[in-house]
């Protein structure tokens, strides 16, 4: 939510800075805006609206100086409209910021009632009164910061500069990612790697409580009391091409088109051949404490969630061990009680997700082992759990989360084969079985990528419908559930997911001849009982799209449209279902002619709860 990002170097500071908001837009699009030095005044310029707007705007303006900052907003506080809009400039200091202030009303209190007058709806232009405020009683930019941050409550990030300082940068993170770009003698601050990838590949993370200075390209960092601390400099390794649309429309359609490679990125290194086995590499967690865990408790949120649930059953199944799955922001507030030798899973692409964040830090407080499933490396989740498996499937900009999702359900099906053959639960034959579906995965996606003009086509058919029902059973029903997702977040029409068995109890009245039914029928132990269910829409008029393996001519015969993918292993049956779920949700939106990447009301990374 939100993206900042700050220059300070030997170029312009325009034109870098809004080729950071550009990669960064993907975090928020609501509004736009930049401070940056001329001739030693700090100009503001903001627009409503996606980041092109702000782009016209600073058209022909030219700023002569070192530094700068920019952002791109998701709207907490206030309307998306150009007043509430970063950077907020009070007196010489302007900030932008990423999170939540909490005592946001007793600040505003204060100020208002000091005859402070308000600009905007935002708790943002707070921080920079409480900022200008010590500036002007003479504090550096860092002590003012220093003097401000124990005045502020919530999980926020800033990012500040000073009329009166123009060769410094301050940011302090509490919660939303702050990272800080180490150039060629030019430094950015910014809230996701994206946006410094293109200028270095050396890179310091903040963690929580944490300050960093900019002066003159000198970069220090303290604690929140203002020791000065050591950090560790990263090397990147993530191309600048990974975050390209590479010829593709979309980043979701060339994410989609990502996901072979993505899994046999997944699965590398944590593969053995001879004899064929899962032993995962660097987990964090040693193999006794994977042989005696009782309990496994998965959380996420969204698509991750998804992910986490198809996890449920194959863990079950697989491991024998009692598993439970739970959406971040319901199990955080729950009264729990957790066996203490329940080993806690964390999924999130980001990394950054606030729900899931604070789970995290919950149940490592209660004691428990934590083992987190992240696609981004060095994220906050990746870094405070116990243990990691990564997903490795290059980075996500689109919204819509695709490649993602079956990588981490890749990654949880190497957790759980890898604990089954410690555990013993299941025969050398049966793991050898599950382990080859998942080694045939990524040239089987490719099979199924090859009907994406068949939903091109059909997308056209389809453009009338306004209600959509996802059904599944056993393993594939959380794949009805991203099915529903995916089209409601980027078509914006209205869908929903269920277990095919659970329709006679209420969402069969939904059905007649204006409901498409998108089935997920693979041949695998429910499958007559999935097609019964199937035949009681058919029944009411429903018109059946059918997602079925290999040859049926069975189910072909009672769907409007039939499609197969490759005949395989049931645990490999989610992933390549998710195929054709979201080729049709890509062609659906673009039919309807959705901003496909940059969906309404939607950020990529939700930093805040
Ligand atoms: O980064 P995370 O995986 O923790 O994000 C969780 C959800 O916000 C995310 O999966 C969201 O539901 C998807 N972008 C939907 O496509």
């Amino acid at each position: 939510m939100c993206g900042i990002v700050g220059y300070w170097g030997p170029e312009k500071p325009k034109a870098i800075i809004l080729d950071g908001l550009r990669r960064l837009e993907y975090r928020g699009y609501d509004s736009t805006g930049v401070a940056i030095f001329d001739h030693g005044q700090l100009k503001v310029e903001r627009s409503p609206g996606k980041l092109h707007r702000l782009e016209e705007k600073l058209r022909g303006i030219e700023f002569e100086g070192p530094t700068g900052i920019g952002h791109t907003r998701w709207a907490t506080h206030g309307e998306p409209n150009e007043k509430n809009a970063h950077p907020h400039k009070v007196g010489g200091v302007a900030i932008v910021h990423n999170g939540i202030i909490e005592n946001y009303g007793s600040i505003q209190k204060r100020l208002v009632s000091e005859g402070v007058e308000l600009k905007s709806e935002t708790d943002s232009e707070l921080i920079a009164h409480l900022l200008d405020e010590k500036l002007r009683e003479g504090a550096t930019l860092l002590k003012a910061t220093l003097e401000v941050i124990p005045k502020l409550e919530g999980a926020y990030s800033i990012l500040v500069v000073n009329e009166k300082e123009p060769d410094s940068m301050v940011a302090f993170k509490n919660g939303p990612p702050m990272l800080v770009g180490l150039g060629n003698k030019e430094v950015i601050i910014a809230s996701d790697i994206q946006a410094v990838i293109t200028r270095t590949p050396r890179v310091v993370y903040l963690d929580d409580g944490e300050i960093v200075t900019s002066i003159k390209g000198a970069v220090k960092f303290y604690n929140s009391k203002g020791d000065e601390i050591r950090k560790d400099v990263h090397e990147v390794k993530w191309s600048q091409a990974m975050a390209e649309k590479a010829g593709f429309d979309h980043f979701m359609q060339k994410e989609i088109f990502e996901q072979p490679q993505a899994l046999r990125q997944t699965m590398e290194g944590h593969l053995e051949h001879e004899p064929l086995r899962v032993v995962l590499k660097s987990s964090g967690l040693t193999d006794d404490e994977y042989r005696n865990f009782k309990r496994i408790q998965l959380i996420a949120c969204g698509t991750s969630w998804h992910a986490a649930m198809v996890a449920k059953y194959v863990f079950e199944r697989v491991t024998g061990i009692p598993t439970d799955v739970d959406i971040a922001s319901e199990f955080h507030y729950r009264h729990l009680t957790l066996d203490p030798q329940t080993l806690a899973v964390t999924v999130s692409q980001s990394g950054e997700t606030a729900d899931t964040l604070a789970c995290l830090r919950r149940v490592k407080k209660m004691g428990l082992r934590t083992l987190s499933v992240c696609n981004v490396p060095h994220s906050s989740i990746d870094r405070e759990a116990h243990g990691r498996i990564y997903t490795n499937a290059g980075a996500e900009i689109g919204v819509c989360s695709t490649k993602s999702f079956t990588a981490q359900i890749v990654a949880l099906e190497l957790l759980s084969f890898h604990m089954a053959r410690l555990r013993k639960s299941c025969s050398d034959e049966e793991l050898k079985n599950y382990i080859s579906g998942l080694l045939a995965l990524p040239g089987q996606v490719e099979i199924c990528l090859n009907h994406d003009k068949w939903f091109r086509e059909a997308a056209q058919s389809l453009t009338k419908f306004r209600g959509f029902l996802y059904l599944g059973r056993g393993v594939n029903f959380p794949v009805a559930l991203e099915g529903a997702l995916k089209l409601k977040e980027i078509t914006y029409l209205h869908a929903e997911g269920y277990p095919s068995g659970e329709l006679k109890h209420g969402p069969i009245a939904l059905v007649d001849n204006n409901m498409i039914i998108v089935a997920l029928a693979p041949k695998d132990e429910l499958y007559e009982k999935n097609i019964s269910n199937i035949q009681e829409v058919k029944a009411r008029g429903g018109q059946i799209i059918a997602i079925g393996s290999g040859d049926d001519q069975g189910l072909e015969k009672i769907s409007k449209h039939y499609l197969s993918i490759p005949e395989a292993v049931w645990s490999a049956n989610p992933v390549l279902e998710s195929i054709p779920i979201q080729l049709l949700s890509y062609h659906l939106a673009v039919a309807l002619n959705r901003d496909v990447d940059q969906p309404r009301n939607l950020a990529k990374s939700v930093t805040v709860e």
